[in-house]
């Protein structure tokens, strides 16, 4: 094994032993390597007045090499902050600028010892990150049946995981934490679960109020009680966007420092929060471990990046820290939160009025982009393609039942009209199965 490995892994192991337990065989040969290229061209960075003829970029006149045609559509940025390669843990001015925004919109963060944010590309590439260092083949990795899919390709497909599902809403349709208990707890003879809590929920809408929210820290510290490590993920895309009383922040607090045997990891980014998705901006950040701890997991977060994407784009993580540091950020955000609000509120009004009741019912949602149907009579997959082209009408079939619909996309004036429409096609093919 590498020194650098080593020393990591020591470190790890002397500060939680738990935690290195938590590694997979990949998380703990990897590493950062401190005398290669970078750290070599960060060393010339500082100190080579004269010539630095260091990294693989190009110079001229004392600035970034780069083409007018780019450069033309971009004029309100400094080439330096565009075309140099950023940092593989991203720029230093973001990460700290992101790290004062989860502090101030995750009060149960304060107090907690909390690493720096790691600039990702984006969430996928964060969660891809905790698959690489935690997920070995065989590993548990607990999700509700009701999730994003790309888990099973991140975790599963690329990692050789076994994917464990427990429903996501009880029989009194809130969140069920004893059936998340029981799946942690069923982890006893590996030791060892992957935990992914993801809300708001994506395909469903809902986050958990303050109750469930301390019911699934329990379930959580039940496990670890019980001897079970817990990589405790908190997948945050979707964060901010509460519209009614679920809590309003990341679980990622009160899983920091619960429990020995409990790593919380917080994997967000400004993906959907600030409407950038192509952007690819994301983190990952350690909470509730010593200084060393989270400087050794951000030394292999490092090792990672450096070996599947070296760093991620400089230009979109130069947008978004402009776009943090802006006066208008926050009043511009609470517009479109209103926005969404907005729909979101429309969407419950119409299905509580009772007219579309013989068709579907809705799971609970009280946050997010989407929301999903459950329904009654007519296959979900069927009524998609019929939708789709009968109508012209996009949405997405989960299983037999479930139709999740995005009112993220929809303009609130149109809301009556998308339902209404998806109410004829079900009547449509009940009416085509009756003949
Ligand atoms: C729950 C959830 N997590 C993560 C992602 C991935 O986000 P990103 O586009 O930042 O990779 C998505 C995107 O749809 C998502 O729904």
């Amino acid at each position: 094994m590498n020194p650098l490995a080593q020393k990591l892994n020591e470190t790890i192991a002397a500060e939680n032993s738990h935690v290195y337990d938590m590694l997979s065989g990949l998380g703990r040969q990897i590493y950062f390597p401190k005398e290669g290229i970078l750290s070599q061209s960060a060393e010339a960075k500082a100190k080579a007045k004269t010539f630095n003829a260091t990294i693989g970029t190009a110079l001229e006149n004392g600035q970034p090499m780069h083409l007018k045609v780019i450069q033309d559509t971009l004029s309100a940025y400094n080439p330096k902050d565009l075309y140099e390669y950023a940092p593989p843990a991203g720029k230093p001015e973001l990460r700290s600028a992101w790290r004062s925004k989860m502090l101030e919109e995750n009060p149960s963060l304060k107090g907690k010892s909390l690493g720096n944010p790691i600039a990702t590309n984006a969430l996928t590439h964060g969660l891809s990150i905790v698959a690489d260092l935690f997920a070995d083949s065989g590993d548990a990795v607990i999700i509700p049946d009701k999730n994003w899919e790309n888990y099973e390709l991140t975790f599963g497909i690329r990692r050789g995981a076994e994917l464990v599902y427990y429903p996501l809403y009880n029989e009194q349709r809130r969140f069920n934490s004893a059936a998340l208990r029981d799946a942690i707890l069923a982890q006893k003879d590996k030791g060892k679960a992957i935990v992914i809590l993801n809300f708001p929920n994506n395909p469903t809408g809902y986050s958990p109020g303050a109750e469930e929210g301390q019911e699934i820290v329990d379930a959580i510290k039940a496990g670890a009680e019980a001897g079970i490590n817990v990589v405790a993920v908190t997948d945050d895309a979707y964060f901010g966007l509460f519209f009614e009383d679920s809590l309003h922040e990341s679980l990622a607090g009160h899983l920091a420092g619960l429990h020995p045997r409990v790593l919380s990891v917080k994997v967000d980014g400004a993906t959907k929060e600030e409407y950038v998705w192509g952007f690819r901006v994301g983190f990952i950040t350690y909470a509730g471990q010593s200084e060393a701890l989270l400087a050794a997991l951000e030394q292999k977060t490092m090792g990672i990046i450096r070996a599947t994407i070296s760093s991620g784009p400089h230009p979109s993580q130069t947008f978004v820290l402009h776009a943090l540091k802006s006066p208008e950020f926050h009043a511009q955000k609470l517009e479109k939160f209103h926005i969404m609000k907005g729909r979101a509120n429309r969407v419950k009004t119409l299905l509580d009025s009772g007219k579309f009741d013989d068709a579907w019912e809705y799971y609970p949602f009280n946050s997010g982009y989407f929301m999903c149907l459950k329904l009654r009579s007519v296959n979900a997959e069927t009524l998609r393609t019929h939708l789709l082209d009968r109508y012209g009408i996009g949405t997405i079939a989960l299983g037999d039942t479930d139709l999740r619909v995005a009112f993220s996309c929809i303009e609130e004036k149109d809301i009556d009209q998308l339902f209404e429409t998806i109410y004829q096609g079900v009547k449509d093919l009940e009416q085509a199965a009756a003949k």
